[in-house]
């Protein structure tokens, strides 16, 4: 492994009753970047993610973490170890307070030292940092809202607050923009811009204009392999990837 590599996978491969939804993929992230997983639909992306955070458990292969083998630990302590997905929708507490929300977050019990906050963790430094944190995506004047009564795209910027609630190094993103207007996927955008300044992200997304504006680096999976991988400009060209596109070229495609 090179030293800028945060997350790394070796023949990273899943069975389905011998259906392979994933075939010997080798993923090298570099910290500090944000790299798109991209494909068609069933390519693998979202199976690949559930391998990276634990939830599915790889037929064979191997995924190393600052060059450390994870592959055989359980989700709670690749999280604790810094790796954090976003959570679902569902995961927002509906009638909680936003605010309340990333305090609940907050107090998230991981056990660990890596809440850098805990020796303030009385309830006036949870609101402090829960603001921050509000203010960090855009939602500090949604702060005494009940979350139920967000907008769908101030919904996801509060799920991405709980997740940075964590305090990941590596965050991953299944489809942030999925469902969006316009607007929206601009502000998410900037904000995924602003958190990618000190945390890697790995991230899934189908609207190819937001992978070419965000990405360092582009992979490509086709019926889970890998088919491509470079920055936006080589990969977008690379014939076998307009073909996976189903004949469209991956510039159409973005503007679909
Ligand atoms: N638990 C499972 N059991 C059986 N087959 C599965 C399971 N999960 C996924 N698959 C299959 O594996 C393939 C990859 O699915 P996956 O969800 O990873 O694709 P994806 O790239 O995320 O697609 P999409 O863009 O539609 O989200 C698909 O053919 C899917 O039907
Ligand atoms: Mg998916």
């Amino acid at each position: 492994m090179t030293a800028d590599v945060i997350l790394e996978t070796h023949g990273l491969t899943k069975e389905f009753r011998g259906f392979v939804a994933v075939r010997n993929v080798n993923l090298q992230v570099r910290r500090g970047t944000i790299h798109a997983l991209i494909g068609p639909n069933g390519a693998g992306k979202t199976t690949v993610f559930n391998l990276l955070t634990k939830f599915l458990a790889p037929t064979s292969g191997r995924i190393l973490y600052h060059g450390r083998d994870i592959t055989a630990m359980k989700p709670a302590d690749v999280a604790r170890l810094g790796i954090v997905r976003s959570f679902q929708i569902s995961a927002v507490f509906a009638h909680l307070s936003v605010l309340e929300n990333v305090r609940v977050a907050l107090q998230r019990p991981l056990g660990t030292s890596f809440h850098f906050w805990k020796p303030e963790s009385t309830l006036a430094g949870l609101d402090r940092r829960a603001l921050e944190l509000l203010d960090a995506v855009g939602l500090p004047e949604f702060a005494d809202r009940p979350a139920a009564e967000l907008p769908y795209g101030r919904k996801r910027a509060l799920e991405i607050a709980t997740t940075l609630a964590l305090d990941p190094a590596m965050l991953l993103l299944d489809e942030p923009m999925a469902g969006m207007g316009h607007e929206d996927i601009g502000r998410i955008a900037g904000l995924i811009r602003r958190i990618a300044r000190d945390r890697t992200i790995l991230m899934v997304e189908h609207n190819l204009n937001v992978v070419a504006d965000l990405s360092d680096t582009i992979t490509v999976l086709s019926r889970g392999e890998v088919l491509a991988e470079g920055p936006y400009a080589a990969v977008s060209r690379d014939p076998r990837v307009m073909e996976a596109y189903m004949g469209t070229t991956v510039e159409e495609a973005g503007h679909a």
